[in-house]
């Protein structure tokens, strides 16, 4: 497994471009299940999720087709002669679920594989199975894998989740859209992964509104077309790459950002002292001289603080001035970055869903162990602040969801290295 070699203590400068959002396209791609005819996707993300979900759809027959580099995905699922979603692929990443609610809807009948994905919670798919079952699937869990039938097909509902989940959300309005009569979904989850779904499917010719609000009205159509759709931008790659300045100082343009995609996070970083601007191409964030001071996060749906950017933000109380207090309410078990951060000498204190960071001047480089996505790129940020040399190792899990984050880093002065594993 690759590893990477961070030596801190330069400031970084220079324009880094956002790649079109993961999530985003983890959601879109299982789209095309509900239609035979094609459906392109342009600025997709080239990371291993992405290909994952590939071999994922054409396991059940789609066709995908990746070109100018993996920049645009070009997918067509006139012909599905698979309807089991296998552990071997679904085990790799729990999005692998989100082709459930397609499936169900075009063919009637899907088997899909319970998901694993990063160890950070019990991550259940109970809202997932209430939504699709309201919607008149029989849903039943057998040696691991659901299996789902739709006699008769979908029909509308009212659905209320009790908790606003993505997925959830993401697989309840697919199967919607090919559903007989009007589905309302109420406490539907609010994140602009959600609106450009909504986007895509309107353009393939699904009706519905509210999306980007906790309402969402679905009117069920007897076919969907194609349609070509660009990427959102990723605002988790965004608010990453906000945190590196914020945290080696410098000043960073982060080309085809956007703060609307990030509030509840531009918030308490500029709370915490960063100077965050909206320009023509991007967003432009710098720190002064000195450390920036604590602030408390507490993760939250959106609009409010991503619990994707919880670690990054850790990483950065580690070196600010004062005492900040996390609190993590969407997934139980996400401080695994906690104690490597300590190994850099951070001081953290870890109860539960909260983590008390008290800052220290300077961290200190040390070889650390990235255990999920997210807590691999915020060692790889603490990092850049550290004294002397960071080796992150194991970092699978980075390339999931960070393109060339060595080459982005690297062109704005930081010292950063890959070194290639057997
Ligand atoms: C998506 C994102 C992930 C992000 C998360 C929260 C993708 C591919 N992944 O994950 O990066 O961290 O949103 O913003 O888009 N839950 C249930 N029952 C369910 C479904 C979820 O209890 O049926 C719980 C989960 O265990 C978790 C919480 O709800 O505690 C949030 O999950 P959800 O919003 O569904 O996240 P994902 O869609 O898995």
């Amino acid at each position: 497994m690759d590893s990477i070699i961070v030596k801190g203590g330069t400031a970084l400068s220079g324009q880094i471009p956002i790649a079109g959002a993961k999530n985003a396209c983890l959601a879109l791609m299982p789209a095309t299940l509900l239609s035979d005819e094609p459906l392109t996707l342009t600025n997709a993300p080239r990371l291993s999720d992405i290909k994952t979900m590939t071999l994922l759809l054409q396991s059940l027959g789609a066709e995908v087709t990746s070109m100018q580099g993996g920049r645009v995905l070009a997918m067509s699922s006139h012909d599905l002669n698979n309807l089991t979603a296998d552990y071997d692929i679904v085990r790799k990443m729990r999005a692998s679920n989100l082709v459930l609610g397609p499936l169900l809807a075009r063919a009637g009948r899907a088997v899909v594989s319970l998901p694993g994905g990063c160890a950070i919670g019990a991550r259940p798919m109970d809202l997932h199975i209430a939504g699709l079952e309201a919607l008149g699937a029989e849903i039943e869990l057998k040696d691991g894998y659901l299996h789902a039938e739709a006699r008769g097909g979908l029909k509308g509902a009212v659905i209320e989740q009790r908790f606003a989940s993505v997925g959830a959300t993401e697989n309840i309005v697919m199967a919607a859209t090919l559903a007989k009569g009007t589905t309302v979904l109420k406490n539907a989850a609010r994140e602009p992964e959600i609106v450009d779904l909504v986007k895509c499917l309107r353009a393939m010719g699904a009706q519905i509104d509210g999306e980007g609000t906790d309402r969402i009205e679905i009117q069920g159509v007897d076919r969907l077309g194609g349609a070509t759709h660009r990427v959102v931008a990723d605002r988790i790659e965004l608010g990453t790459y906000m945190i590196a300045p914020a945290i080696a100082g410098g000043e960073l343009e982060l080309i085809g950002g956007s703060m609307d995609l990030l509030p509840g996070f531009c918030e308490k970083l500029q709370e915490a002292g960063v100077t965050i601007t909206q320009t023509n191409e991007g967003v432009k964030v710098s720190r002064a001289n000195g450390r920036v001071h604590a602030v408390n996060v507490r993760t939250e749906v959106f609009p409010g603080f991503p619990t994707d950017l919880q670690a990054q933000m850790m990483a950065l109380m580690c070196t600010a001035d004062g005492v900040s207090d996390l609190e993590e309410t969407i997934f139980e078990n996400r401080f695994m970055h906690a104690p490597e951060l300590m190994r850099m000498g951070a001081n953290i204190d870890v109860h539960g869903g909260h983590a008390r960071v008290t800052g220290v001047e300077r961290l200190k480089g040390a070889p650390v162990m990235a255990t999920d996505l997210r807590a691999s790129v915020s060692l790889i940020l603490a990092g850049l602040a550290a004294e002397g040399e960071t080796v992150v190792n194991r970092v699978y899990h980075l390339d999931r969801g960070y393109e060339r984050v060595e080459d982005k880093l690297g062109a704005c002065g930081a010292v950063i290295e890959r070194i290639k594993g057997e």
